[in-house]
């Protein structure tokens, strides 16, 4: 086995190109650019680690002393929870782990278009079958009975991404519609999806949910990802949705809100007026506005209450201009006591159309068109029976998801 030695130094680069270097020292975390990647011009995480030359430092300790744009390369919450049990395994304590050590995990599997050198893979690449119905199982068996011989495959299956509840990165053939673990390189006959299995606390149903939330989505007119069910042989079938941080022929640059506001997802601190304040100074586009107006009125009027700066993102294209990324992560969901992680003008109880025309004032956003959208948003919800039954969700949940959806439009 290699012994893993801590250091302190990487490189950072972006979409292959050498972008700068990281370094801890004293505790702190420091990143200085290259003068070759200065002259290119692009702004990959303007409000914390601007554009330029010298040696920038991170001055908070929201993310452990790390710019957000790289911990947004970090898994957190399962693949967390994954990475901390197989260093245990290894004999290290994942305590000990600095940020810069974790980075380096990430190495080129990182979601996005960031890559860390020199990496330290933990798993091989080993091409494995995938069986979505047993490593479903696996899942829960880690988080139930503490089952951890499937680690390795858990792990590798995860990548490096983020979020809360098991998930594993795979890649579908165009023609076959086979599915084989992610690889990282891009290849035009295959597509990249992310899957998501239900975590021991979610309901059965939580893939089906999830999907009929996406249909009502849609139809609500939100710009979201392609998403399906993955069909089981024992469940009721598995929520997945098509990346967007890659196109057949790129790697494209997303940050979160969390990263790039260094706002923590775990702490509720934010209101719906800075995520479209940030919204216009990074996009600069009223339409982005309009967009994330949406996405927001759709998270109040559907009850999606889990909205923490890590389930909004941003994508930067090759010429550095950025957009809202589609919207993701969007199912029935309750924040912290019930209420919203992001307050709609200072109410995340019981906001309602009121608040939401207030943000819209508060926002510039043009008052016809923010209740054209909000007709929009409410009518699709109306509908949550027809997508919910659509998606096989349960009989139960469809009532008791009902009921909380007729309370708030
Ligand atoms: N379609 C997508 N393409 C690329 N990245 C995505 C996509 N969907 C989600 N992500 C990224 O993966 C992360 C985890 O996804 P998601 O939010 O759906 O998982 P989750 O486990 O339900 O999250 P949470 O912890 O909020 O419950 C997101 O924060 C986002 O950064
Ligand atoms: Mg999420």
């Amino acid at each position: 086995m290699v012994l893993f030695e801590p250091i302190h130094a990487l490189q950072v680069k972006y979409c292959g190109i050498n972008m700068g270097r990281l370094a801890l020292i004293n505790r702190k975390i420091f990143f200085e650019y290259y003068p070759h990647f200065l002259e290119l011009g692009l702004e990959l995480s303007p409000f914390k680690l601007p554009l330029k030359a010298g040696i920038l430092v991170c001055e908070d300790r929201v993310f452990e002393g790390l710019f957000g744009i790289f911990n947004d390369s970090l898994p957190d919450g399962w693949g967390r929870l994954l990475l901390d049990r197989k260093l245990m395994n290894m004999g290290i304590n994942p305590n000990t782990m600095t940020p810069i050590d974790r980075l380096r995990y990430v190495g080129t599997q990182g979601m996005g278009a960031l890559q860390y050198e020199p990496e330290f893979p933990l798993t091989s690449t080993h091409e494995k079958s995938i069986e979505l119905d047993v490593l479903a199982d696996e899942c829960l068996q880690f988080q139930i009975n503490d089952q951890d011989q499937f680690i390795d495959d858990l792990l590798r299956m995860n990548g490096s991404s983020a979020g809360a509840r098991p998930k594993i990165l795979v890649s579908i053939n165009k023609q076959t519609h086979e599915l084989r673990m992610t690889h990282y390189d891009l290849s035009p006959f295959h597509e990249d999806w992310i899957v998501k299995f239900r975590s021991s606390i979610d309901p059965q149903d939580s893939g089906p949910i999830e999907y009929a939330y996406h249909l009502m989505a849609k139809a609500a007119g939100l710009m979201v990802p392609e998403a399906k069910l993955f069909k089981s042989k024992i469940g009721p079938g598995y929520f997945g949705v098509k990346r967007f941080d890659r196109t057949e022929n790129a790697f494209l640059h997303t940050h979160t809100l969390s990263g790039l506001l260094h706002a923590d997802h775990c702490i509720p601190s934010l209101d719906y007026e800075s995520v479209m304040k940030a919204t216009y100074i990074l996009t600069k586009s009223m339409a982005e506005c309009e967009k994330q107006f949406h996405h927001i009125v759709f998270n109040v009027l559907a009850y999606n209450r889990d909205d923490h700066a890590k389930n909004f993102s941003f994508i930067m294209d090759e010429k550095g201009i950025w957009t809202v990324s589609p919207a993701y992560d969007l199912t029935f969901s309750s924040g912290p006591g019930g209420e919203h992680c992001t307050t709609v003008m200072g109410n995340g109880r019981n906001p309602g159309t009121a608040d939401l025309l207030k943000l819209a004032v508060k926002t510039k956003i043009d008052e016809q068109k923010a209740l054209a959208i909000i007709d929009q948003v409410k009518e699709a919800v109306s509908k949550w029976k027809q997508f919910a039954e659509e998606a096989h969700v349960s009989p139960n949940s469809i009532k008791n998801i009902g009921y909380q959806l007729c309370n708030v439009i």
